[in-house]
């Protein structure tokens, strides 16, 4: 009896302090493919174990644009969600307008300031205050090629257009898919942006889509830049209208293609698959990207909550940055953790790779962030310079058309 009672005292003081901190937090987020939910699935459990309840808000579309569309409505209708996948710029469109709450607490109880590298730490602050907090960094330069393929061809790895030109042909001869590819507008600028950074370098990338500066723009390069998307479009099998990036991957992993340009959240889909960097796939830099990268960084916003208390959110940041879970999510999803001093010592090659060409570019400044996955420009222009190159892939347009209408796209409002 005596030791009933105490278990039941017992319970009803576990739950009791379960509840005094339990709190719900309603997270926005477009991770819906196999390695995507795999890694957002430890963002749950962990914050479940601190007493919390997770609900989820999920829209599916790779790169996020239907995610902001329904954001957009959510806040609009004053009914934000505790945190939202935001990134780039668009973290200070979203505290300009006054709708986020700020994480001071948090990030000067664990000094967010040394644990992150300056340059993604100012990205998170609006007038000083973080507002938002990093999830990874995803490099997007990458091409995934399966080896198998590309022997069965006897096709050689491509480091530069015209190599690839050669390889895609081989490898279409012998009744395979070149490339594999989504035909969506984000993937299309996923493409560009590769082929572009590939073609001018990184001052050009610099110059012509994060200055926008009209000079670099209208000029040979982005000619040529087109030029080569024509040229890569050429290898594009005739079923990839509309098709989603992760299935795009999977006819990498099942062999019925050679490559897919795409950032290291595929690596999420071959990591799910079972599959191991070289010897099953390959990570190799875009051609003529191999000296550069292009980042692309995840990253929460949070909302001002009328009638919430804070403990909850501060709880999900605080996790967020956790070694713990920058180790788990990183290793499932395909990225590099984003603190500062990781233990890589579980990581494959490719995000070996991947850290150390962050750090080499860094230095050598040709690190530029992907303006693809809204990290460089204003979302007006990347909208319109998104469409630009969408529909260059889908009809007859010239290179000098599409070359026009990019300089206009960058003086969008
Ligand atoms: C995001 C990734 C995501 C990918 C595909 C990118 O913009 O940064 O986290 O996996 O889109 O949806």
């Amino acid at each position: 009896m005596q030791s009933r009672r105490l278990n039941l005292a017992l319970a009803v003081a576990c739950a009791f302090s379960l509840n005094a901190f339990a709190g719900e937090v309603e997270v926005l987020h477009w991770w819906t493919s196999g390695g995507e939910a795999k890694s957002v699935a430890e963002l749950k459990t962990m914050m479940s174990a601190k007493g919390h309840t997770w609900k989820d808000f999920a829209v599916a579309g790779g790169a996020g644009d239907n995610a902001m569309t329904v954001l957009k409505t959510r806040v609009v209708s004053g009914n934000p969600p505790t945190a939202a996948q935001v990134k780039g710029p668009s973290i200070q469109e979203w505290a300009s307008e006054g709708v986020l709450a700020n994480l001071d607490a948090v990030s000067s109880a664990e000094k967010w300031d040394s644990l992150l590298p300056p340059v993604v730490a100012n990205g998170m602050k609006y007038k000083g205050h973080y507002v938002a907090v990093p999830v990874n960094v995803h490099r997007v330069n990458w091409m995934w090629v399966n080896p198998e393929v590309f022997k069965k061809a006897g096709a050689k790895v491509p480091t530069t257009w015209a190599e690839f030109d050669e390889a895609a042909k081989k490898i279409e001869k012998a009744g395979l898919i070149a490339v594999a590819h989504g035909g969506q507008p984000w993937q299309d600028a996923t493409v560009f942006e590769s082929v572009a950074l590939g073609v001018g370098g990184a001052d050009y990338y610099k110059k012509a889509f994060i200055q926008l500066d009209p000079k670099a723009i209208d000029s040979l390069t982005t000619l040529k830049a087109f030029d080569t998307l024509r040229m890569v479009r050429s290898h594009i099998d005739k079923n990839a209208a509309g098709r989603d990036w992760n299935l795009a991957t999977a006819m990498v992993i099942k062999g019925e293609a050679g490559m897919q340009f795409m950032g290291d959240w595929a690596k999420g889909e071959f990591t799910a698959a079972g599959k191991k960097p070289g010897t099953d796939y390959l990570c190799v830099a875009a051609p003529g990207t191999e000296k550069a990268y292009t980042f692309n960084i995840d990253s929460f916003i949070v909302f001002a909550q009328k009638n919430k208390d804070q403990k909850a959110t501060n709880d999900f940041a605080s996790t967020v940055l956790s070694p713990a879970f920058q180790e788990v999510f990183n290793l499932n999803k395909g990225s590099i953790p984003v603190r500062l001093g990781a233990d890589m010592s579980k990581f494959d090659d490719c995000a070996k790779k991947s850290t150390a060409d962050f750090v080499a570019t860094n230095k050598a400044g040709s690190l530029v962030p992907s303006f693809a996955h809204q990290m460089a420009m204003p979302s007006a222009v990347q909208g319109a310079t998104q469409d630009v190159i969408s529909s260059f892939m889908n009809s007859n347009m010239t290179s000098k058309e599409a070359v026009a209408k990019l300089l206009a796209a960058s003086k969008k409002k």
